[in-house]
């Protein structure tokens, strides 16, 4: 396996991105939640297994000067792409090492964070067990590891598409010719299972759907690798427990929670699978689940799944809330439905979430601690003269709970640590140095909330002048000429006033980069 991991992923390298739900701030705030006081942010020490050429750790110790990161993989090409992104950014605090899981000295570390994402139904069993020992051993006390893996039964159907794909390319060696037979013959058994119309079909078919919309490189090595074990959660929990792992959570919170299917499903749940782990097993029957990420702790971590609002306290919160009707009265008592990420919605009927919805929106994309939100939301009532009925302490409990339900929905995020970027660009501004070298390839680039954003051209080439020694008059004049030279370039007309169009244009960019978390 180690010769073919090697080969594949240095031929056809991974895309490598940023994954906000591995992040020590996701995975501190999830600690909280569950009553645990979890290592450091700021100051931590991260290892990520199999980290490809970096781009999720990378971007983490670009943020955290004070923390400390270790990745490594087996492909000695992605590891070299990553180091010369970590030497032009000039960073200290990382170190990237061409190796195998299975060579890491068990005097490395401790670590309060590892990270194996996308690894472990990948490598075969001694590999996956060295995963779990690393994180038994090598792991601080009150350190969190993030495992994900394919699961079942949501793998059953992908599964026998990737056995038909395997199949078929096996006669070929050279990746891109299996890549092209593979997607040929999924095409042809998404079209010949059409003429059964049965329940396979629909299954099938959907899962052909999302294979095309799915990049080479994932192509290959999620169906083309000769390893990819998936396994059902409990069997996972079970394994962790022969390393003195407990399961945690998982990183997306909103699927651990029954009443997110209709309350009589979520009744039933709770009668036929008591437990965490049986609860969540079943709902991933109710889903069809196929992938996990799983967080886990030492065994004997007293970890307390009552969650109660209060844990809020210690965690900051960022959201943006879209109210369904716009302008709506603060001062009246209706009901407010609000639309956010991932498709979630809330009917806000009191006075402080809607308070509170108004002040996360102005400081998008920055997280604010949960007591300022209140402090302020409480403000903002007080200004418009909102009567409440209730309390200071059951107005801060309703918004507690309030948040506490949008978290599960998806619509907020709950943070550990301060944003570490503006909401708005400064006198002189300066965009992120990761994704100002990024945006020179490439218009995805990683924003400072640890996540991929797509950019155009424009924006690309604006944010090459972000360094923060340009104040906006130099960035405006350097834009204006670019606009007159691309002008004459293009043999279009130079409008009358180039200047004010162009400054416009600056503002409205800039406004952009800061509300996509890119600036500084
Ligand atoms: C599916 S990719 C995932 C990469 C990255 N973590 C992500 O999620 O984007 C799996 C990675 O694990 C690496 N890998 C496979 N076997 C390994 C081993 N024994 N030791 C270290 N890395 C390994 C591969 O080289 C590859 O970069």
């Amino acid at each position: 396996m180690a010769a073919e991991s090697k080969s594949t992923y240095d031929d056809v390298p991974y895309t490598s991105l940023p994954f906000a739900q591995t992040h020590p701030d996701r995975l501190a705030s999830l600690a909280v939640l569950f009553g645990l006081e979890p290592p450091s942010v700021e100051r931590c020490h991260v290892l990520e297994l199999g980290c490809a050429s970096g781009g999720n750790l990378i971007p983490m110790a670009l943020t955290m000067p004070g923390a400390e990161f270790v990745g490594i993989d087996l492909s000695s090409v992605q590891i070299s792409d990553g180091q010369a992104v970590v030497a032009a950014l000039g960073l200290g605090n990382i170190r990237l090492s061409a190796m195998s899981i299975t060579d890491i000295a068990p005097t490395s570390g401790p670590f309060d964070y590892i990270i194996a994402h996308g690894v472990y139904s990948w490598v075969p069993d001694d590999v996956q067990t060295r995963i779990l020992e690393i994180c038994s051993r090598q792991l601080t006390p009150s350190g969190i590891a993030f495992i994900s893996f394919n699961t079942l039964p949501g793998w059953r159907t992908r599964g026998v598409i990737r056995d038909l794909m395997r199949y078929h390319a096996a006669q070929l060696a050279e990746p891109r010719a299996r890549i092209e037979q593979a997607r040929g013959i999924a095409d042809f058994l998404a079209g010949g299972v059409a003429a059964a119309n049965s329940g396979y079909e629909t299954l099938v078919r959907s899962e052909i759907e999302a294979l095309r919309g799915q990049a080479d490189d994932y192509v290959l090595h999620e169906y083309l690798e000769e390893t990819n074990e998936p396994l059902y959660f409990h069997q996972f929990v079970e394994r962790a427990a022969k390393h003195g792992l407990q399961y945690l959570a998982d990183a997306d919170f909103g699927t651990m929670i029954a009443s997110n299917f209709p309350p009589e499903v979520a009744k039933a749940l709770v009668r036929i699978a008591p437990g965490v782990i049986r609860q969540e097993q079943v709902m991933d029957f109710l889903r069809n689940r196929s992938f996990r990420q799983a967080l886990l702790v030492h065994d004997g971590v007293p970890v307390n799944r009552k969650i109660t609002p209060d844990r809020l306290r210690g965690l900051a919160v960022s959201g943006l809330f879209q109210a369904e009707e716009r302008d709506f009265d603060i001062r009246s008592n209706d009901v407010v439905a609000f639309s956010g990420a991932r498709g979630s919605r809330l009917r806000a009927g009191s006075g402080i979430t809607k308070a509170a919805a108004m002040i996360l929106n102005e400081f998008w994309p920055r997280a604010l601690p949960f007591g300022d939100v209140v402090r302020r939301a409480k403000a903002v009532l007080r200004d418009w003269a909102v009567s409440s009925a209730g309390t200071d302490a059951e107005a801060e409990a309703t918004l507690a709970a309030d948040m506490l339900r949008c978290f599960g929905s998806g619509m907020v995020q709950l943070h550990a640590r301060p944003s570490p970027f503006s909401a708005a660009p400064g006198d002189k501004p300066a965009a992120s140095p990761l994704a100002r070298l990024q945006a020179r390839r490439d218009i995805r680039v990683t924003n400072l909330r640890h996540e991929p954003v797509q950019i155009d051209a424009d924006l690309a080439r604006l944010m090459q002048l972000l360094d923060g020694t340009r104040s906006r008059e130099e960035i405006d004049r350097i834009a204006i000429e670019w606009a007159i030279a691309s002008a004459r370039t293009t043999g279009t007309e130079i409008p009358e006033e180039p200047e004010r169009l162009v400054k416009d244009r600056v503002g409205v960019a800039l406004q952009h980069l800061a509300r996509v978390a890119l600036l500084l």
